[in-house]
């Protein structure tokens, strides 16, 4: 109940975005009264949700903007205040605070704080100005389904804060090999030859990035700028969808070397340190027909030298004029002070040219504190309590108001106290959970229920659990605490004796108030009513037990037939392959009439064709009539049908027997009234029977079913060797069963399988086995990791158009695309946005597994089948009972309906090779 509510508040900074303009933005007026649109058409909202910090209006002269009227201030004292977003996991996002300080405290001292991003420093706030904006952005991956903007370490002045707006990205923009473990910093975004001094942003760049004027003056800001450098601009459109898609508006401004340089020096934000370098160039001048610009960069320094051998041509990179060309470097050392230069080579005939360029910092994210996930946990049962709505991690960059952490690099918390808040309901487990704790206080509140178990927590030296109304015994491992010294549970409801151990320590003891808790003198009687329980428990357990192994048993005895004789003297004929007689044998006449003579054929492949059949008692059939040269002899054939005969379950098609005569080699299967997934997807079906998500979802939980009884529930397992959309059928009710144990083999136990020859098929053959030709289980997993990049983007494995130009098979497309978090691009656009993206993640991710190149790194079946189950309560709504959806920074639950959505992204080139030589910085483009 609880998180709902918190859940709903939350939603407030969210909901925004539905309104008006981009999806995905959030815009706080801090300090604000009330919701509005401004002039460029952001929505803004009010951080009246936030319970700390005071209000003040501030006026700067030429400074109308609303959101710079008011300002949100926190006490100058050691805690951390935060605002929470909600945010979709695995997604980039721009963050952007901005501070105009406007002497809103009329002491004229000028402020200096810190912010963070979660655990993570992020800067350190220097107001110099009261009348200048400082505007901070950062770059993030988030792998939460919330953030927070923290602001501590008051040293001059009270921390303050105007604004804080996110900015979703889209694609694979400012993707960088290192989003995991760093935040990017913005240092640098400059918009060159700009028109004048304002800054670029909404709406002419959709994804409101501000873009800075090159005419802006600052300190340091763009300085020793070269004789003969002009600006120069065009209203020509310009092609900017690639890289970081800068906005049109920025690229059709720029700056010239007309004397054949281009110099400029600045102070880098943050630096010195590593960070993503980015140029970005278009040719908007008209160059005659012998004409070329080509230039080189030179940094000073010897560890840059490498770099004046790569010569730009704008026009030929970019293959053509008024398009994008945007090399950079995606790991590069700068120092606090940047002087770069620009110059043409002798043989071209115009100076350089630059319209952009964006440098920011590399951050390391923090690892936060060991405790974040159960104090996030704990937090979670008091959602609507102020205490418990601090935000953030709980130890850095400043710790909870009740909370107390030691200074380790990744600190653990030491003491919780919460005395007197009010709590209610028993002591949540996750404090116990703790394992640095050493002071706990509880006492003062209406806790019930007994005191839970706190042995992990060795430290422990002060318990404060005094009036409250806990029940149940003194717990015994309260005697084993070593470093025990006060136990405080007086005016409780607890009973039973107080054990022997607690009363011969040197502690300070507090057991009073408590009517039905005694002293007791040695053995007392309650322990052997715990005896007594524990035995009747060991009975009850071992009975448990034996059922169960009884039932299982039974179960087995399902599978493999209710004929008689013992299971295991089965296993062996089934090994030599000559037990055919538990199988139907049809007359050749039989199969003729129930087909018309094999008259409607309803498929092929799989080493037959396949044919409609319909027996007397009405019964529908698929009569697969194998091709002659797929069975060498009667001895393969014998082998088949004795292995499929022995495979029972519900998502493998039903074997019904067989006919071997008139030198035809017959299989007879239960008809499956809705086709292939194939159909479905791409075929002749996908338009008119539109697969939904969570169809697929299904679809893919059945057959990876299917899959899991033949590697796991059959002795010895099987192999199916040619798992593809085509193989996968669906029942009258659209469920799926897998079909086509043509090509099965028994895996023989122990060391695996040599075959003489590769079967399977293209797209969807695992290429370890190819080159190698082990067969394992982990080759289907191959297989089945290409379907489900089919299921996500109703693309087939292989195809000569969709994939790009070197590019004709799913998995490297499926692979670059969702490795570098651009999961739109490969979403099937049938499926209009009907899907939680996190479900779509989670498949996504698991997919990549699956496809590995080794078979060793692939996941099981069965751990295939977990996440696509947890897709499907994702999908669905349900509480999957596990932490995923769970943030651990709030314990907030955060679910996003495909309304929050983007439009789907065009599929677009994956990023290009970023990585450099260990010595020598090579540009790249994007
Ligand atoms: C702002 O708008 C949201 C949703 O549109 C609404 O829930 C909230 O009450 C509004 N806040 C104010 C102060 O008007
Ligand atoms: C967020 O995404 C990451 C992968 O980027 C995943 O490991 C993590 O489990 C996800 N967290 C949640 C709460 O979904
Ligand atoms: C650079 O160009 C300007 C005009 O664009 C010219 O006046 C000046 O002499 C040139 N300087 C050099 C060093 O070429
Ligand atoms: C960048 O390169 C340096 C030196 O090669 C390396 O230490 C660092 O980890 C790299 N990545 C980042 C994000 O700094
Ligand atoms: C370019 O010209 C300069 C001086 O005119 C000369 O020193 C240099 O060697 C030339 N470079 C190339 C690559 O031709
Ligand atoms: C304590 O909690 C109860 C219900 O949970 C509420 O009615 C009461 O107002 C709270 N008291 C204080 C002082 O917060
Ligand atoms: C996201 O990218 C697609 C193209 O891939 C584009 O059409 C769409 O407008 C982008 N969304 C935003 C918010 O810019």
């Amino acid at each position: 109940m609880e998180t709902l509510v918190l859940l709903s508040l939350l939603c407030l900074f969210i909901s925004g975005i539905a309104d008006a303009q981009m999806p995905g933005f959030v815009s706080i007026d801090c300090g604000g009264r009330e919701n509005y649109t401004d002039d460029i058409g952001l929505v803004w909202s009010p951080d009246n949700q936030i319970l700390y910090g005071e209000t003040a209006p501030i006026s700067v002269p030429g400074e109308n903007r609303k959101q710079y009227s008011t300002v949100r201030y926190f006490p100058a004292d050691n805690r951390k205040y935060c605002y929470t977003f909600g945010v979709l996991n695995r997604t980039r996002y721009l963050v952007r605070a901005t501070f105009l300080y406007g002497n809103f405290d009329n002491s004229n001292v000028y402020p200096k704080f810190d912010i963070s991003l979660g655990a993570t420093h992020w800067s350190t706030i220097v107001v110099s100005d009261a009348n200048t904006i400082e505007i901070e952005e950062l770059i993030l991956l988030a792998s939460f389904p919330t953030i927070s903007v923290c602001l501590s370490n008051a040293m001059t002045g009270r921390p303050f804060i105007s604004t804080v707006e996110l900015r979703q990205f889209n694609g694979s923009l400012y993707y960088t090999e290192f989003e995991t473990r760093f935040f990017l910093g913005v240092s640098a975004r400059i918009n060159f030859g700009a028109e004048s001094k304002d800054s670029v942003r909404y709406p002419d760049d959709p994804f409101d990035r501000i873009w800075q004027s090159d005419s802006l003056k600052k300190a340091n800001y763009l300085v020793d700028v070269a004789d003969g450098t002009e600006k120069v601009s065009t209203r020509m459109p310009i092609d900017v969808n690639t890289g970081e898609r800068p906005p049109e508006k920025v690229m059709q401004t720029a700056v010239v070397g007309q004397n054949g340089s281009l110099t400029y020096r600045l102070n880098l934000e943050g630096f010195p340190g590593f960070g993503w370098a980015v140029s970005y160039f278009a040719e908007i001048e008209d160059l005659g027909p012998n004409e070329a610009r080509k230039f080189r960069l030179f940094l000073p320094g010897p560890e840059y030298s490498q770099n004046t051998k790569v010569v730009v041509n704008v026009q030929e990179n970019a293959q053509g004029k008024y398009r994008l060309y945007e090399p950079g470097y995606e790991n590069i050392s700068f120092p606090f002070v940047l002087p770069f230069a620009f110059r043409k080579t002798n043989d071209s005939s115009r100076g350089p040219i630059l319209n952009a360029m964006e440098i920011n910092r590399y951050l390391q994210i923090s690892d936060g504190s060991r405790d974040a996930i159960v104090m996030a946990g704990f937090v979670s049962h008091y959602g609507l309590a102020q205490w418990a709505q601090e935000g953030g991690d709980p130890c850095l960059p400043a710790s909870w108001s009740w909370v107390q952490c030691n200074s380790d690099s990744q600190p653990q918390v030491l003491s919780v106290i919460l005395s007197r808040k009010n709590l209610t309901g028993s002591i949540p487990l996750e404090l116990t959970q703790l394992t640095g704790l050493v002071e706990l206080w509880l006492d003062g509140n209406g806790l019930t229920g007994s005191i839970p178990d706190f042995s992990g927590c060795m430290n422990l030296k002060r318990i404060h659990l005094e009036n409250n109304q806990l029940t149940g015994e003194l717990p015994s491992f309260l005697t084993n605490l070593p470093n025990l010294k006060e136990l405080y549970v007086q005016n409780n409801m607890l009973s039973g004796v107080v054990p022997q151990g607690l009363l011969s320590r040197n502690i300070v003891l507090n057991f009073s108030g408590n009517s039905n808790l005694h002293e007791g003198k040695g053995k007392s009687k309650s322990t052997i009513i715990i005896l007594a329980v524990l035995g009747s428990c060991l009975l009850l357990v071992v009975t448990f037990v034996c059922c169960l192994l009884t039932l299982k048993r039974k179960e087995k005895k399902d599978f493999y037939g209710s004929s008689a004789g013992p299971p295991s003297k089965k296993l062996i004929s089934y090994f030599s392959g000559v037990s055919t007689q538990t199988t139907h044998c049809f007359p050749l006449s039989e199969l003729e009439d129930a087909t018309g003579k094999f008259e409607r054929r309803i498929g092929s492949g799989g080493y037959g064709i396949v044919y409609y059949g319909k027996l007397q008692d009405g019964m529908e059939i698929a009569v697969k009539v194998l091709t002659n040269d797929s069975y060498q002899g009667t001895r393969e054939f014998s082998n088949e049908v004795s292995l499929l005969s022995r495979i029972h379950h519900r998502n493998l098609v039903s074997f019904l027997g067989y006919c071997q005569q008139g030198g035809k080699n017959i299989l007879v299967y239960e008809f499956m009234h809705n086709g292939t997934l194939k159909d479905h997807l791409f075929g002749s079906l996908a338009r008119e029977r539109n697969l939904s998500w969570i169809k697929r979802l299904e679809i893919a939980e059945d057959a990876g079913r299917g899959i899991e009884y033949l590697h796991t529930g059959c002795t010895p397992s099987v192999i199916h060797r040619d798992l593809k959309s085509s193989n996968i059928l669906l029942d009258s009710n659209m469920r799926a069963k897998v079909s086509d144990f043509g090509l099965s083999k028994l895996a023989v136990d122990g060391s695996s399988h040599v075959s003489s020859i590769v079967r399977g098929t293209v797209g969807y053959l695992d290429p370890e086995y190819y080159v190698s030709q082990q067969l394992t289980d982990k080759s289907d997993i191959y297989s089945f990791g290409v379907i489900l990049l089919e299921l996500i983007s109703g693309q087939q494995a292989i195809s000569n158009e969709r994939f790009g130009v070197n590019c004709r098979n799913i998995v490297p497309w499926g692979k670059a695309h969702i490795e570098s978090g651009n999961i739109q691009g490969i979403i099937d656009p049938a499926l209009e946005n009907e899907f939680n993206i996190q479900s779509v993640w989670k498949i996504a991710e698991k997919a990549l597994m699956c496809v590995q190149q080794h078979g060793m790194s692939r996941p099981t079946m069965s751990e295939v089948l977990k996440e696509i189950r947890e897709a499907i309560s994702i999908e669905k709504g349900i509480d999957s009972g596990g932490d995923d959806d769970i943030d651990i920074i709030s314990g907030q639950h955060s679910r996003h309906s495909s309304a929050h959505l983007d439009p789907l992204d065009a599929p677009i080139s994956g990023p290009s090779n970023l990585s450099f030589g260990d010595n020598i910085l090579l540009p790249s483009a994007r």
